[in-house]
């Protein structure tokens, strides 16, 4: 049995949890504890770098020691600490790697850096114990792609956004048509009032072959649309979050189609399943469309509950436990030995792809970090 604390502070979540991992493979949360700076960043429309770092300062001791003293578990109980190594915001990656190396190195345990993206990626296989390999369509404040996780440790990028992430683009046209941040819950629920045949906006890169997609367009022509309106009524601002959700529904749909397709003609005799995470994913409007198109294509779609499909330290301590029981198996020593192949020299990285091979996209970035 393995039981592992986990730490995630790579973005504006300050966040703690401790699981405990039977021999069968089988995952008990014993914490999860999420801290939202959303208020500290609300007043700038966004997540602000600086702010966050040096929130998760003052707040991560008293997250850790929360998740610790509500799984009831022992510091020296731990087999393992496992953090956020990257992609991110360097400033609060430092905070929750440094953090974890402190903790391991004081008890003694191994330390394992995790990349944030395969805690997302691998989620679902704590959820719902789904097999490699499947799909995953990551739709967050910061990521949007298509990846194909194959095993532990192999990804593969099918399509990115080559611009603005899904999330972002929700919190750019909310900010624009006076909506609060985070944009995302706010548009969707103007877009209910809404008509989303009044406004004809663009479904960008959809004509391309491939995967990729790009948001910042649409985000313009309904500023564009907007400013023809002015002063924009009620009625208009639900007409263009409508529309705006229409189009991002649609890129999705028609972008999940062609994936479906390219994971039958990899694994014929797989069933196809994609596994939806990230905070966009919560869209009921996304929701219903992937759904109607995995049906059409006799895919399997998997929606981790949704506060481990956001940003949490449960998703970073089970993709720590997933890589410890591989390093366990291969040598069972590394459990008493702190230092010794574990990950305690690994650096905090702000960009760290979980696909080695595809190319990095400009402009594709975190959250927050063009504010
Ligand atoms: O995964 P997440 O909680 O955090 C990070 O990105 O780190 O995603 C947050 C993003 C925000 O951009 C927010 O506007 C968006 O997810 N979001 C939504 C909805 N709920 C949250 N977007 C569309 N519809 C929603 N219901
Ligand atoms: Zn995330």
């Amino acid at each position: 049995m393995l039981t592992i604390l986990g730490i995630e502070t790579s973005c504006d979540e300050t966040a703690a949890a401790v699981l405990e991992i039977n021999q069968d493979g089988k995952c008990v949360i014993l914490s999860n504890v999420v801290h939202s700076q959303i208020d500290e960043h609300t007043p700038f429309g966004g997540v602000v770098p600086e702010i966050a770092a040096r929130a998760h300062i003052q707040l991560l001791d008293g997250i850790v020691d929360q998740a610790m003293k509500t799984a009831n578990v022992k510091y020296s109980n731990l087999s393992a600490v496992a953090a956020t190594a990257g992609p991110g915001l360097i400033g609060g990656v430092i905070v929750g790697l440094m953090t974890a190396k402190s903790i391991a190195m004081a008890i003694d345990k191994p330390l394992i850096a995790v990349n944030h993206l395969e805690g997302h990626a691998l989620t679902a296989r704590m959820t719902d114990q789904v097999e490699f390999p499947f799909l995953l369509l990551l739709v967050s404040g910061g990521h949007t792609q298509y990846l194909l996780v194959k095993a532990l440790g192999e990804y593969e990028r099918l399509g990115t956004t080559i611009d603005d992430a899904i999330g972002e683009a929700f919190d750019k046209t909310a900010k624009l048509l006076g909506l609060p941040y985070p944009g995302g819950p706010a548009v969707e629920k103007a877009a209910k009032l809404g008509d989303p045949t009044v406004y004809k906006l663009p479904r960008p890169l959809l004509d391309r072959p491939g995967l990729d997609m790009s948001f910042a367009g649409l985000k313009t022509a309904v500023r564009t649309a907007a400013l023809k309106e002015e002063p924009v009524s009620e009625q208009a601002v639900n007409n263009l979050c409508a529309s705006f959700q229409e189009a991002v529904a649609d890129v999705l749909g028609k972008r999940s189609a062609r994936a479906f397709e390219l994971f039958k003609d990899r694994y014929p005799d797989t069933p196809v399943k994609m596994v939806i995470a990230g905070g966009v994913a919560a869209n009921e409007a996304i929701r219903i469309r992937l759904n109607e198109v995995a049906a059409e294509h006799s895919a399997e779609l998997i929606a981790p509950p949704h506060k481990l499909c956001t940003d949490n330290a449960a998703m970073i301590a089970w993709a720590g436990a997933e890589r410890l029981r591989k390093l366990v198996a291969e040598d069972p020593s590394i459990l008493e030995q702190n230092g010794k192949g574990d990950d305690m020299n690994e650096a905090p990285r702000p960009r760290w792809p979980l696909d080695k091979i595809s190319e990095s996209v400009v402009g594709f970035g975190r959250k927050g970090a063009k504010v």
